[in-house]
């Protein structure tokens, strides 16, 4: 028995050494970190369990069937991130290039088919040069159950996506498929098809890094979430993503304590909107003099910049913040804004996070940009995210809020629970020049009657007066009033007509 028992020995430390120590160090000349040291750094020290370290590729093409190491490329389990439970893979860039085999694919399913069974997030460390090509179609077959099992996944447990080297082809469909996508800058890439392919096909030269590095992830096409320095960076900011988020749909996030009273008044919220209700000013301010210090957690903060989300906590507990931000575009919403919010807003729905929006909108962006790239239907999953949320929702009103994007903004018709101004609101069909150009077309004194349009409807009042909003406070009485409502709301419960599933603009 001692035999088998230095047998087993050997091949766990034949899994730990992975591709060995040149492909190590090849690994880390790139700035990069292993796949088992990425996972000690992101889980709790020691708590990671290993399943399948014995696992092998069953492939004899191509003189595999002599090239196996056990765990073939890919390092799976579960672990704790500050005591809470996640599943976890990461991709071994040492063996194979990290490559998908079909064994490599089984490994994965089988974390995320447990991790959905006793409700815990999944967390994915992409490193792969993508399908193992010796391998054929069973590889491809691998990303299918991969992607089937993420789309089951979706809404139950919360999946999280770390790409921190090449991630191409049918592989970037695993990440588009999950949550939040993090990148490591420099060392990470995504795209469908490579520079190769590109030059190819259309003649087009580009750069991986231009093609599909994170600062065009970040900014451009939307498809990841945030971008970081490096390996270290990353995973820290994973972990302090997870202590907002619940384990799972059928639970609440966890309750963080906090030393910042909950009726502490903020005094330079009262002067903060500027006088000229033209004059910008950052929203990001509003949202930090509110929250629980140092608790803004925001998401995608270079993409559409002229809206914010993010996760945040009044009174120690989660919610999901929608900002405006007048600092870009004047808040105005446009298709990118739109979209960015709206799939926010479905993550905080599903995971029972509140919903908390700071409205400041002259309307969505005019012209045939816009018009031409389907506003109408990008705007409208806005609309319908916001409709369709049964969680908490309320509404402050900081100063515009016109027309269409007043409605979509979770207006009170929109089943929402708490809608307050502040006295510097201006709730109207849209601005008053605009507006006097439109009724008075032909009249003269344009200037008085614009006074008098103001006067009637750039306050709040008009809409306090009919029951729009539940009531007009003073700025520096924000915090205190969300959360007295958030702890009212607490035993909500709204449920939809049972269905299917929607059928939503997408
Ligand atoms: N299948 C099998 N082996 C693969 C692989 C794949 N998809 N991708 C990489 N590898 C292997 C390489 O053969 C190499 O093996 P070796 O060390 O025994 O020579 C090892 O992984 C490292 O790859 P290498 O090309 O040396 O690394 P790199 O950092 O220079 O380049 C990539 C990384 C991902 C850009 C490059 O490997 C690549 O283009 N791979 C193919 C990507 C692809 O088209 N995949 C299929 C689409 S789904």
């Amino acid at each position: 028995s001692r035999y088998y028992y230095s047998s087993i020995t050997a091949k766990r430390q034949e899994s730990y050494e992975g591709g060995g120590e040149a492909k190590r160090k090849a690994q880390h000349d790139k700035g990069k970190l292993t796949a088992r040291e990425r996972l000690d750094l992101l889980l709790d020290t020691g708590s990671f369990r290993e399943y399948d370290a014995f696992v092998e590729h069953d492939c004899t093409n191509f003189g595999m069937d002599s090239k196996k190491i056990a765990g073939d490329g890919i390092v799976t389990g579960h672990g704790t991130i500050h005591g809470r439970r996640v599943f976890v893979y990461s991709y071994d860039f040492t063996v194979f290039g990290g490559s998908l085999s079909r064994t490599n694919a089984n490994k994965i399913v089988k974390v995320m088919d447990q991790a959905i069974t006793v409700g815990a997030p999944i967390i994915g460390l992409q490193d792969s040069g993508g399908a193992r090509i010796q391998e054929g179609v069973s590889s491809l077959t691998g990303y299918a159950d991969i992607f089937q099992k993420n789309v089951l996944a979706s809404g139950v447990v919360p999946q999280i996506s770390l790409i921190m080297g090449p991630c191409a082809g049918g592989a970037v469909y695993s990440p588009a498929l999950t949550d939040f996508v993090f990148m490591v800058k420099d060392t990470s890439h995504m795209f469908v098809t490579g520079p190769d392919v590109v030059k190819a096909v259309t003649n087009e030269q580009v750069s991986q890094e231009v093609l599909g590095g994170a600062k065009t992830h970040t900014v451009k096409s939307g498809v990841a979430h945030h971008a970081f320095v490096n390996d270290m960076e990353a995973l820290q900011r994973v972990r302090d993503l997870m202590d907002y988020l619940p384990l799972s749909n059928r639970e609440n996030a966890p309750k963080r304590l906090f030393d910042d009273p909950v009726d502490r008044q903020d005094e330079a919220l009262n002067t903060i909107i500027p006088s000229n209700s033209n004059t910008a000013y950052d929203m990001h301010e509003v949202i930090q003099r509110i929250v629980d210090r140092h608790s803004f957690y925001e998401m995608a903060p270079e993409y559409a910049p002229n809206i914010l989300i993010g996760f945040s906590r009044l009174a120690g507990e989660t919610v999901g913040i929608v900002a405006n931000q007048p600092l870009i575009s004047s808040g105005a919403l446009d298709m990118d804004a739109s979209v960015k919010a709206a799939r926010f807003i479905r993550f905080c729905d599903a995971f029972n996070i509140p919903l908390v929006s700071f409205v400041d909108v002259p309307g969505f962006l005019p012209g045939t940009a816009q018009e031409h790239g389907g506003i109408i239907r990008h705007g409208a999953k806005l609309l319908y995210a916001y409709c369709e949320a049964t969680v908490p929702k309320l509404t402050v009103i900081t100063r515009k809020a016109y027309g269409g994007a007043y409605i979509v903004m979770n207006s009170k018709q929109l089943r929402s629970d708490y809608n307050v101004a502040w006295p510097t609101a201006e709730i109207a069909v849209m601005g008053a020049k605009g507006a006097v150009e439109i009724i008075f077309r032909n009249k003269s004194g344009k200037d008085a009657l614009e006074a008098e349009y103001k006067e009637k409807f750039t306050t709040p009042l008009a809409a306090a007066r009919q029951g729009y909003l539940d009531d007009i406070i003073e700025p520096r009485t924000t915090r205190a009033r969300l959360i007295e409502q958030l702890d009212l709301l607490k035993t909500k419960s709204l449920q939809n007509p049972w269905k299917k599933h929607g059928t939503g603009p997408l």
